[in-house]
């Protein structure tokens, strides 16, 4: 066990994924921070008191946080931070649609996390996803390797679930892949999909794959739509924390993550998903792997959708 980790937001995302952290039990400390006084140390209390039953020893410090920066110092010297901050979408709603109101936050928050933790690894979940990760680069002044955003693992684990219920097998046995942004031009990559080793398109027509392809694009809007209050969070939680974990644990497992590339796939100067190998660095490196010229040609196309928008986010 070692090190601290905090998350920045305690909604149903930050305090999912602090509690999954924190019943990892890898970390010594895990803080959870919020602008909602008291609700913080509340959960944290709460999540301490269920140690002695899931058997964990991680300590969670709730910690009440203003805008203008009081209360970071109990976040000081995080080796990992995850960015919840930010309003979640309602139904209707596109990601894009929340990037005013969610910049100011992420910007502040960003700023605030670096002066307490400037050696931290940042892993930012707000949403429009890809543009707040930007921001949180721009905002921390952090090399961009030390910056990243959880999407893809999300995307793929969302896809993965529809190809095992569609066939019925288990989603062990489902191997799926999504690139690009998160949003309307995500990417899933069906060519990199498979099932106990089979490719996807010897099991389903394309009309099939296509159709599991428009739910998984569309998953986080699905799920909106039917709690009318809130996002997801179970699934995005899980994504985010094992991001963390992995940081950690310098295990350089490679992830569908959003980072800063650099020339793969003939793309760069953006922030985008791609497969990564994660560790203690951030992002040890971009992991190119072949797929279709027609995938490729899709992810250029979502690198110039979202390098247009990040580009933006400078003056927010
Ligand atoms: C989703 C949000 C969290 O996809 O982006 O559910």
């Amino acid at each position: 066990m070692g090190g601290k980790v905090t998350v920045v937001g305690a909604g149903f995302y930050g305090s999912t994924t602090a509690l999954r952290l924190a019943e990892y039990n890898i970390f010594d400390t895990v803080v959870l921070t919020d602008i909602v006084e008291g609700k913080p140390e509340g959960l944290a209390l709460d999540m301490n008191q269920s140690r002695s039953i899931e058997g964990f020893e991680t300590k969670i410090i709730g910690a009440t946080t203003t805008p203008e920066g009081a209360g970071y110092e109990a976040t000081a010297n995080s080796d990992v931070v995850v960015i919840t901050a930010g309003l979640p979408r309602k139904p209707g709603m596109s990601r894009m649609d929340l990037i005013g109101v969610n910049a100011g936050i992420v910007r502040g928050v960003a700023e605030n996390i670096a002066k307490h933790s400037p050696k931290a690894v940042i892993i930012v979940v707000s949403n429009p996803l890809d543009e707040m990760t930007a921001l949180a680069q721009i905002a921390t002044n952090f090399p961009k390797n030390r910056v990243m955003g959880q999407a893809g693992m999300l995307d793929t684990a969302r896809f993965t679930n529809f190809v095992a219920e569609k066939l019925g097998v288990k989603v062990g046995s489902v191997k799926t892949l999504t690139l690009g942004s998160h949003g309307d031009t995500m990417v899933p990559v069906p060519s990199r999909c498979t099932v106990d080793g089979k490719a996807l398109s010897d099991l389903l027509s394309q009309v099939e794959i296509d159709e599991l392809v428009d739910r998984t694009r569309n998953g986080g809007a699905e799920v909106v739509a039917l709690l009318k209050t809130g996002s997801a969070y179970y699934a995005p939680s899980a994504a985010a924390a094992r991001m963390a974990k992995a940081v950690i644990e310098d295990s350089g497992a490679v992830m569908p993550v959003c980072a800063w590339v650099d020339g793969e796939y003939g793309i760069s100067g953006v922030y985008l998903g791609v497969e990564a190998e994660i560790g203690r660095e951030g992002i040890k490196k971009v992991v190119e792997s072949k797929l279709t010229d027609s995938e490729v040609e899709a992810l250029k196309a979502a690198a110039e959708a979202v390098r247009a928008k990040q580009a933006d986010v400078q003056t927010l």
